[in-house]
């Protein structure tokens, strides 16, 4: 049965759900986020959040499982990447580029290790959760690597022999530097977005939609 209250998905646990929380909570949404639960009702409205990991939130919104997600561009590009490479189309449209979540995918190696250029890692061995992006750089570069995918922990695939370098988001280089890395290219930047799923929905849910959206433009605007 479709339900007549907005899902929107935002990330459980990470760098984007303390402020997708705080958009919310500044377009006037009531929700209780304090219990564990999966799904949270806003009180003041029909909408209802997922909290899930911020990988699965393309995926969802792609099936119309969520009505709207708030995600990275890396991870939607990601996505985009391998679906194209498998010949499936993603039809996932953007409603709105935030201002939150601003982050980097870097390649990163040991500090010790000295770099001379994107050859210097040509038939070395990369860990990454991003494979597409990856290739692509790679590809431009015209060079080859050895992808090994890893979905969490990439920091620590270097110092535990199972890569060369990595190809992970940075923030703050807290991570990278607690684990002995370092930045050496940025192959991609990012920041937060609010997409929608593909099929049209029905006359309640987009009434909601064009409620937030202009509320969300205001925020971002007051911000500038
Ligand atoms: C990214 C990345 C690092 C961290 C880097 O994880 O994988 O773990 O952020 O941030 P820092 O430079 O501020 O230390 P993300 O938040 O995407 O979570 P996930 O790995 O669970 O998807
Ligand atoms: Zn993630
Ligand atoms: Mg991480």
């Amino acid at each position: 049965m479709e339900t007549q209250r907005l899902r929107i998905a935002m990330q459980k646990s990470g760098r984007l759900s303390q402020d997708s929380q705080a958009l919310f909570k500044s377009c006037g949404l009531k929700i209780n986020l304090r219990e564990q639960r999966l799904i949270a009702h806003v009180e003041n409205m029909p909408i209802d959040i997922l909290r899930v990991r911020d990988d699965d939130i393309p995926g969802l919104v792609m099936e119309g499982v969520v009505d709207l997600g708030i995600i990275g561009e890396n991870v939607l590009e990601e996505v985009q990447l391998i679906r194209a490479a498998q010949g499936q189309p993603f039809a996932v449209k953007t409603l709105k580029q935030l201002d939150f979540g601003g982050c980097r995918l870097s390649l990163a190696i040991p500090d010790d290790v000295e770099y001379q250029g994107p050859a210097s890692l040509a038939g070395k061995r990369i860990a990454t959760s991003y494979p597409g992006l990856l290739k692509r750089f790679f590809d431009e570069q015209g060079l080859s690597f050895k992808s090994v995918m890893l979905g969490g922990s990439v920091e620590v695939a270097p110092r535990a022999g199972l890569a060369d370098a990595i190809c992970d988001l940075v923030s703050t280089g807290a991570t990278l530097e607690a684990n002995g890395l370092k930045e050496v290219e940025v192959i991609y930047r990012s920041k937060a977005v609010l997409v929608q799923a593909p099929n049209p929905l029905n006359d309640a849910k987009q009434a909601i939609i064009d409620k937030l959206l202009p509320r969300i433009q205001g925020m971002q605007q007051a911000r500038e």
